[in-house]
């Protein structure tokens, strides 16, 4: 015992003399420390540490565990992304001297005491997110990170608006608004912060959510093999940790935490014509009588900052623009709505009625010895509403229904980084911050979020209709207010492939309206791009077609008659998507699926998914898959999950679990219909504010699996189906009972639909089958399978579908053609 105490102690003397430098003196890295206190009420735990670290654990909902740290006492909770509270839930939390437990149904996290470290696990205990056990969470001065342990195969997608591949692996990122003209495709940060991702490993999936607004770097293994880690340059370490077994039920619980879409208008999801910048009036108008002059269907004109005199908002070039409202009126005549671009920066000039306004009402973001902060955008000198305070952002609202009263229908809010130039701004700008004042490090990466929340509260109140939102900026948590396009990216075959995947992850990041500029922002695409860039466009949420100031024209039929053609076909088949589109874009304001879904969502744990071949192909609501490939390439590699499916144009059918090569060709995107999918279609139209024939064409696939499809219809305008105005009706197709049902017709809206066309692709001879529980069989007259495209009256069963009349029955077998034009 003697020989070993000394032993010990020689032994203790040499490593102590042996510690390198670092170790001897005080560690720059501030550790969190072990946990000396804990005090639990109810679904929370507070805790404190040895090292003053201060932290809170709640449980937020079953699947949902909220976790906060600081060294400083908590702060009052506030956020502007989390609009949802604690759920009350079962919550069973125990604790012995090495461990805290925090049950819920469907998550169990267990803290270490020595040191404060953190897992997650599922209900049946397997592992699904650790902290790194050395690491755990640390600050260097006020930057505060939380390291995990990268777990065996872990692959990360999400985090928003981020270059690069769909699995974000071996890769760092930083969130700080940027206006980033003209971005490469490896360029970090852009636009907008959104600081979720998912995380994926061993069959598990999980969803982390730092809710900080400071500069925030996200490390998911880059130049090292150890740990995962996301953290902040200043405030506290706050994150959300969402568990479930389904990677899309993440989705769904992120966005219940933050906020899912509005119903947006429906002429919104037409096609868009923009360019920088339409102008004078008699070119807006050309631009929309060539439109519907060539039939190519569009809803949105869009201006840019050239209706403005001087580039000073609230004002219009009456040289260019003499009678906006009398222009607004005629436009709508013809079926279009205008949006106009909004930026923040007010000119500072004396006499211009919003910067007087503005200085009277003392809304302008200040130095800390009160001098407003001035900075150099299109106008000039300019200074910037602070969005931030609820007086700037009422001051905002009283200039926006100016726009209500010319007749204008959509806000484009751009430049809201805050965008100086290329410059940067000032850190001690002070930001009100809803009453926490703080400072540019802070307020930044949520100005565009409070600027879209003011222009949506304003236009809302004044247009008394759904108004339509665009921005560039934003936070977690946008969608509540607006939709979002992907800023200033280039003609190139790269960045029409790069757009796809930084939509697909700003869906998984819970913002579902999303477009790029189809076509390029800078630079001219050539004749190829441009046609596989508006087919791809006529796919994704926000359809808009935009270049820049010195670019090329870029309407559809500014590239020859057969690009025209290509453009016309695609527009025309959005258009008759419209009931399936809109109806799409319902579910994902109930349930916050994207509309544009990378095949990550749904085939989670299958590695093709996320190979550089296939990480650009992606649903268009649940429906269709679509394969994007450069315009450069004759033939390209597909990857088909399991299950079946039909090419979308010629009906042939494909087996899933392959990799194929295809013929690509000039004209035709690949697009695939997954087995079992409903599609509701309707006839042609110019524009939204066109009525469709009263016949409503369903598409349904032939399958294996039994599936639904919510058809969703509205005015498309007001806010009437807040109060119940609103035609719902669950479609089943059910291959095991070989039934087609129409559930029973919700609220009180009446459908524009008044007869059913059913198309039924894939159905071959299917035997007896039942519509609405009346059987039918091929004998019968009511099912032919005469040749694809054959058309009847099913006579004698004449109304099988309570509300509507079944017109006609079409079967196409494996072949029948889906025609782009009838
Ligand atoms: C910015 C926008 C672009 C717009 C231009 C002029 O670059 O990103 O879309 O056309 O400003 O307003």
């Amino acid at each position: 015992m003697i020989r070993s105490l000394k032993y010990y102690s020689v032994l203790a003397l040499s490593v102590c003399l042996s510690l390198p430098a670092w170790a001897q003196q005080e560690n720059p890295v501030k550790k969190v420390g072990n946990i000396s206190d804990v005090q639990i009420s109810d679904q929370k735990v507070l805790l404190s540490t040895d090292n003053g670290i201060n932290a809170e654990i709640t449980a937020y909902s079953p699947s949902v565990i909220r976790v906060r740290m600081s060294e400083q006492p908590l702060a009052e909770d506030f956020s502007y992304a989390v609009v949802a509270a604690p759920q009350q839930i079962k919550v069973n939390i125990t604790q012995n001297d090495q461990q805290l437990s925090i049950q819920t149904d469907s998550l169990q996290a267990r803290v270490q005491k020595n040191p404060f470290s953190i897992a997650f696990y599922t209900p049946d205990g397997r592992l699904i997110n650790q902290d790194e056990q050395g690491l755990t969470t640390s600050w260097i001065g006020e930057e505060v990170t939380t390291y995990k342990k990268m777990q065996e195969g872990e692959r990360f997608i999400g985090l928003g608006e981020k270059t690069g591949g769909l699995d974000r692996r071996g890769n760092a990122y930083t969130n700080w608004n940027t206006d980033a003209f003209g971005y490469s495709t490896g360029q970090d940060p852009l636009y907008t912060t959104i600081p979720f991702f998912i995380g994926i490993h061993s069959g598990l999936n999980y969803g982390i959510f730092l809710d900080n607004t400071y500069r925030s770097n996200f490390n998911f293994g880059a130049s090292n093999n150890r740990f995962s880690s996301f953290g902040a340059e200043g405030g506290e370490m706050d994150y959300y940790f969402i568990y479930h077994t389904k990677l899309a039920d993440i989705i769904t619980s992120y966005t219940a935490l933050t906020g899912r879409m509005p119903m947006p208008p429906l002429w919104s999801l037409g096609y868009q014509q923009n360019r920088y910048s339409y102008y004078p009036e008699t070119e807006v108008m050309r631009i929309a009588q060539t439109l519907r002059e060539k039939k190519i269907p569009a809803d949105g004109i869009t201006l840019d900052i050239h209706y403005m005199d001087a580039y000073k908002l609230f004002t219009w070039n009456t040289e260019r623009f003499p009678d906006p409202l009398q222009m607004n009126k005629k436009l709508e005549d013809m079926g279009f709505k205008t949006t106009i671009i909004v930026d923040p920066g007010i000119k500072v000039e004396e006499g211009y009625a919003a910067y007087e306004s503005g200085l009277k009402e003392d809304i302008f973001l200040k130095y800390p010895d009160g001098q407003n902060y001035a900075g150099q955008v299109w106008p000039g000198w300019t200074h910037f509403p602070d969005f931030t305070s609820e007086k700037g952002r009422a001051w905002w609202r009283e200039q926006v229904k100016l726009f209500a009263d010319q007749g204008i229908d959509g806000i484009w809010n751009d430049m809201n980084e805050i965008a100086t130039w290329g410059q940067t701004m000032p850190g001690n700008v002070l930001f009100d911050y809803d009453g926490h004042l703080t400072t540019h490090k802070e307020g930044r990466n949520v100005y565009g979020l409070q600027m879209t929340r003011a222009s949506y509260n304003g236009a809302r109140e004044a247009m008394n209709k759904r108004p339509f939102l665009l921005t560039r900026a934003g936070y977690a948590g946008m969608q509540r207010y607006t939709a979002k396009w992907t800023g200033d990216n280039r003609s190139e075959d790269s960045h029409m492939l790069l757009g796809i995947r930084l939509l697909n992850s700003l869906g998984v990041s819970g913002v579902s309206f999303t477009g790029m500029d189809i076509g390029g922002f800078t630079g001219n695409p050539s004749v190829g791009l441009y046609a596989r860039w508006i087919q791809l466009g006529a796919f994704t949420p926000y359809f808009r077609n935009h270049t820049g100031v010195n670019t090329k024209s870029s309407e559809p039929w500014a590239y020859g008659e057969e690009v025209t053609e290509i453009a016309r076909n695609f527009i025309n088949l959005r258009y008759r998507l419209l009931p399936y589109l809109y109806s799409s874009f319902y579910e994902s304001t109930q349930t916050g699926q994207p509309v544009m879904r990378t095949l990550a969502i749904d085939y989670t744990h299958e590695p093709l998914v996320y190979s550089s071949d296939y990480q650009n192909q992606y649903f268009f609501g649940e429906a269709f898959m679509v394969a994007p490939f450069e315009s450069t390439t004759s033939f390209g590699k597909i990857y088909f999950p399991k299950g079946k499916w039909y090419e979308l144009f010629t009906g042939t059918v494909e087996q899933g679990g392959q990799e194929k090569i295809l013929q690509l060709s000039y004209n035709r995107l690949p697009v695939y219909v997954k087995e079992s999918s409903i599609i509701p279609m309707q006839s042609l139209i110019q524009s939204t504010a066109e009525m469709p024939t009263d016949t409503l064409i369903i598409h349904v696939y032939q399958g294996s699996v039994a599936n639904q499809f919510v058809y969703y219809e509205d005015d498309g305008e007001s806010f009437d189906h807040e109060k119940g105005e609103f035609y719902k009706r669950v479609i089943s197709y059910d291959p095991r009972k070989k039934a087609i049902s129409f559930g029973e017709a919700e609220g009180s809206f009446k459908s524009k639909f008044n007869h059913i066309k059913l198309v039924l692709h894939g159905f071959g001879d299917g035997g007896r089958w039942r519509l609405n529980g009346k059987s039918a069989s091929p004998k019968s007259s009511f099912v032919s399978f005469i040749d694809p495209i054959s058309r009847f009256d099913p006579q004698g069963v004449s109304n099988p579908i309570e509300g509507y009349n079944v017109k006609s029955i079409v079967i196409r077998n494996e072949n029948g053609r889906f025609s782009l034009t009838y």
